[in-house]
């Protein structure tokens, strides 16, 4: 199977409107029908790296080892790759939607949590660690919405780790979490913003206040992609 007949039948599965378990149990089976034959991945990783305009229209994320596959038409679900560096591992979170995590190339490392308070307390989580496994190449896993589906996913080994995830339509409006466990906090995770971009407002600002004029301008501000300006503020108000 390639990503296009996954996405296919995904669609179909969801078309079906089964109820959740249901549809996190089909999906696990088609996930792992795509993971026997990663091909299609080295094909599209081929591209990514010869093709200057691949991919060029990716959206900003949270994670910066993301790369958005397919979003289906009705919006119904997306399908993410994720790659991974030697043992790396990203935050601790919790997410907005149902998931179907798998591994496509070398294992990958789950650690899932649970949440002892009750959620109330702004920028504190308490979290209890309840496992932490490694799905082989082939094997597949899920997440559920919110405080439920709260883990920690990344590269088992010093290889690097590919993983796909497909992810249902958000039943929370914003950004989803950070944790810091030990710390017990948690923060609103935010969307990575290329960091080139950031330095280009940061050298405007200063080109500006050089030359003795205002180059940010209200109106210039506010064309910009929101968490960008909101990346700048925070370095000026250092
Ligand atoms: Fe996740």
């Amino acid at each position: 199977m390639n990503l296009e007949e996954f996405c296919d039948r995904f669609q179909a599965l969801l078309a079906q409107r089964p109820k959740t378990p249901i549809l996190l149990d089909a999906g696990q089976q088609l996930l792992r029908e795509l993971l026997k034959n990663p091909g299609w991945f080295a094909d599209f990783l081929r591209q990514f790296m010869v093709s200057p305009y691949f991919l060029a229209d990716q959206p900003t994320s949270v994670f910066d080892n993301e790369i958005r596959l397919y979003r289906s038409p009705d919006k119904s679900f997306i399908m993410l790759a994720y790659l991974w560096d030697n043992r790396n591992l990203c935050p601790v979170h919790d997410h907005n939607a149902w998931g179907i995590i798998g591994a496509l190339l070398h294992p990958m490392r789950e650690v899932k949590y649970r949440r002892l308070d009750d959620g109330q307390a702004e920028e504190c989580a308490d979290l209890e660690q309840v496992s932490d496994f490694v799905l082989q190449p082939g094997e597949t896993g899920i997440v559920l919405p919110l405080n439920k589906g709260i883990h920690q996913t990344g590269a088992a080994l010093d290889r690097p780790t590919i993983s796909l995830g497909v992810y249902g339509r958000s039943i929370r409006q914003g950004s989803i979490h950070f944790f810091i466990p030990a710390e017990k906090k948690a923060d609103r995770a935010r969307k990575r913003i290329s960091f080139r971009k950031v330095l280009a407002l940061r050298a405007l600002a200063s080109l500006g206040e050089a030359l003795g004029i205002t180059m940010l301008t209200p109106s210039l501000l506010e064309s910009l992609p929101k968490d960008l300006v909101r990346e700048f503020q925070e370095y000026s108000a250092r």
